[in-house]
This record gives C-alpha cells, structure tokens and sequence, in this order.
C-alpha cells in the first residue's frame, strides 16, 4: 500500500535550497495556502489600496484578504480607518466588497447602526441594559505610506513598516499620491500560486521575449545580466547605461528626488524594495510611446523626466511616473488563484478626454498583466506536475527571487512552521 500521508509544511520548508524554488507542495497544497493566509497575509504588513479608493468622509472600500474580510473608510473628520468587515451581533458581513459612500454602517442582517469611528450607535431591541460598547467594530491595524494602504490583520503588526514609511514617504511626497484619482481598475484571477505571481513580477528575465509593449520603456540592463553572456556591443552598451544611470540618479538627488536602491529583504518582517529607474526612450511614462499619458502631472511634479519610482512589497508592485501611477496588489484566493487588482492613478483634476486618453494610460499594463497572467498559469501548471523539480534562480537575473524565497521560508519558520 502506498503511504499517501502528507510531509509536514515545516518539511517542506526545511528541504527549500538555497538559490533554487520552492518544493513543489508550497507552491500547490491547499494546507500550505492556509498557513500562508495566517501567517504572511493575516500577520504581515499587506497591501490594501490607496488612500484615493475612499477620497471623500464616508466612502467605504471593502476587501477580502484570505480568510478575512476588511473595511477601509473614511470617517466623518476625514480619518482614514480599517475595520474587520464583521457585525459584532452575529458575525454577518457588514459591507459588500468593492467601493460605496455611506452615512453610517448599517449592517443588513438586524440593523445594527455603526458610526464610521466604528462605535455600534444603535442595536435595536437589545434592551435598556446592553453596554453598547462592547459592540463597538474590531479596527484593523492601517498606515498611509505616501497614499498606499498598508493593513495587518494581526495583533502585534511587525514595527518595521516604520522603515517602508521612512524609505517611501520623502520618495512619494512630490507625487502627493494621497490626493490622486483612481482613474481605471482591473481585477485579474491568474490560474497560479500567489508566490508564482510575485516571483514572475520581481525579474525582468522574461521581458524581452514576452512584454515587446512594456520593453519600450523598460532598459533590461537594469534587471541584472551575466556579463559573459553579453556581446561586445552588448557590453558597451550596459556599460554606457550604467555611466548613465549613475549621473542621472546624482542629478535626481541633487535635486532631492531620493533614488538609491533600498533592499528590505530577508531578516527583515516587512519585505520591500525601491529604487528610481530610468524609464527608456523618450524617459517620462510607461506609456506605448514612452510619453507621458497625462498632461496634468502628478502632485507638485514639474517635470516629466523623473523616471519610475519602482517599489516591491511583500504582496504588491508599484510604478510611480511623473504623470501617473500604477499600483498592484495579489491576493491568494486558492493554492492556485491568485487576485490580481491593478489601479492607474491620476492627478485629481486630470480630465479623461482632455488631460489623457484613458486607453494610452492603461494599455502598456493592461496588456503586460495578461502576458503575466499567462506565465503565471504556465509557470504553475509546470510546478503541479509529478516531473517538477526546485529549478536555479539565475544568480544575475533572479537573485531578487532568491531573496523573496528565502524571506518567505523565514517568516513561515518565525510563525512556527
Ligand atoms: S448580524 Fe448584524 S445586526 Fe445581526
Ligand atoms: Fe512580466
């Protein structure tokens, strides 16, 4: 007979080799995917929106992360809160999930009335002797960094966001994201494990052959390269883009637009990395022509060469341009669905029509996401199979995988695993 029982996942992350992929199983166990949800998704610092999905008091924005549901909302002062998305009577869902304007937060089921600070106002039939604040919404821990939503669904949130808001609040501050507009969205369910999602999105080793709209305003020499594996032109060239990346970043920061890379990888709870690339081409905007999509510029931004304040999070990418910003965020749904919610950011008083044409702001990453999509899917499909074995990152290449594997074994080994 065969023995069928399952390796324990603290196996499974024991057996993980340095500078290859994860064991097959914590890519595609249904029982890995809950001990994911607990411990990075319910523990971790993830990202949620931004502060532009509830501009006005009393829009709400409500959003499933794992096995939770949340609510994020603007109170009555203008306050920007986060709520577990539960009625404190007998645990229905308060609020549907997606974007709504309310004046109170009435629950559907018996109609208990909640203010938007999230105090239970009115729970009809209680009686004269029920102590009302017991009732009051459970808050979920929230920070605003820069104008993009960080919750954690645990008790004691890892204090190292302070870093991200140290790093991202002085980068972000001239694009004054707080007050931008969202000005499309797209939800995509890629047919992949939520770690396949991130790992396809942190390397650029796949760009050439599969993204020809967003190469035009990607430089590949900035996403690691072998050296050996260039040919003398090939050489010349990186090396030209690197002389050139480094008077550009010094002139960038001279005119205090910080630049440098900044790698918050392994050893660290809250794992992010930023850096301000050279967009490619004519150098403003991740648009089919390299220009910028929108006239009406972001925040106090001046001018358009300021490149792609590029920035990775443990569940989400971010590319912050002069006239525009695009924010992404996964979310596991199952072992092998993974949500992807991608938002295009404008400046607030920018006009569809007349500022920018809706589809050249988002057809670079429209279209980018679907090929994504589509490796992912690949990627997992190969992973499923009885033939699949941990594979090499490339060390040139892929080292930023390597990092994000090895932080996501930690973290699952932190939690007791
Ligand atoms: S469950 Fe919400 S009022 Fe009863
Ligand atoms: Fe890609």
């Amino acid at each position: 007979m065969l023995d069928m029982t399952l390796e324990p996942v603290s196996s499974l992350l024991r057996a993980r080799r340095p500078g290859h992929t994860l064991p097959a199983g914590l890519y595609t166990r249904q029982d890995v995917h809950e001990a994911d949800v607990e411990v990075i998704f319910h523990r971790h610092w993830i990202a949620a929106g931004v502060d532009a999905d509830v501009p006005e008091p009393g829009d709400v924005y409500a959003l499933d992360i794992g096995r939770s549901s949340i609510v994020i909302l603007r109170d009555d002062d203008g306050v920007l809160r986060a709520f577990h998305n539960v009625c404190s009577h007998r645990g229905a869902r308060l609020v549907d999930a997606g974007r709504g304007t309310v004046g109170r937060l009435v629950c559907p089921y018996h109609q208990w009335v909640y203010e938007l600070n999230g105090e239970l106002l009115d729970a009809p039939h209680m009686g004269a002797t029920f102590d009302k604040a017991l009732g009051h919404l459970r808050p979920v821990h929230l920070r605003s960094i820069g104008g993009l939503l960080y919750v954690c669904l645990g008790e004691t949130p890892p204090d190292d966001i302070d870093d991200l808001a140290r790093v991202m609040e002085p980068r972000l501050a001239p694009y004054d994201i707080r007050n931008a507009r969202v000005a499309f969205e797209t939800d995509i369910v890629e047919r992949g494990n939520w770690k396949l999602t991130m790992e396809n999105n942190r390397e650029c080793y796949h760009c050439t052959s599969n993204h020809p709209e967003l190469c035009v305003s990607f430089v590949h020499y900035d996403f690691g390269f072998d050296p050996d594996a260039l040919s003398p032109e090939e050489a010349a060239e990186a090396r030209a883009h690197a002389i050139r990346y480094e008077r550009q970043a010094a002139a960038w920061e001279a005119d205090g637009l910080p630049s440098s890379a900044v790698d918050h990888g392994p050893g660290h709870a809250t794992n992010f990395r930023t850096q301000r690339l050279i967009i490619a081409g004519p150098g403003e905007s991740q648009t089919p022509n390299g220009r910028a999509a929108s006239r009406r510029l972001l925040g106090t931004m001046t001018r358009k060469d300021t490149g792609d304040v590029h920035l990775w999070g443990i569940n989400s990418w971010n590319h912050v341009m002069a006239d525009h910003a695009v924010v992404f965020a996964a979310y596991p749904l199952s072992a092998d669905r993974t949500l992807v919610r991608t938002k295009w950011l404008v400046h607030k008083d920018a006009v569809e029509g007349v500022d920018y044409d809706l589809a050249t702001l988002t057809t670079v990453w429209k279209t980018t996401n679907e090929q994504d999509a589509a490796l992912v899917a690949r990627a997992h499909a190969g992973v499923e199979t009885a033939g699949y074995r941990p594979g090499p990152y490339s060390p040139f290449t892929e080292a930023t995988l390597d990092d994000f594997a090895t932080w996501y074994v930690e973290r699952m080994r932190a939690h007791g695993f």
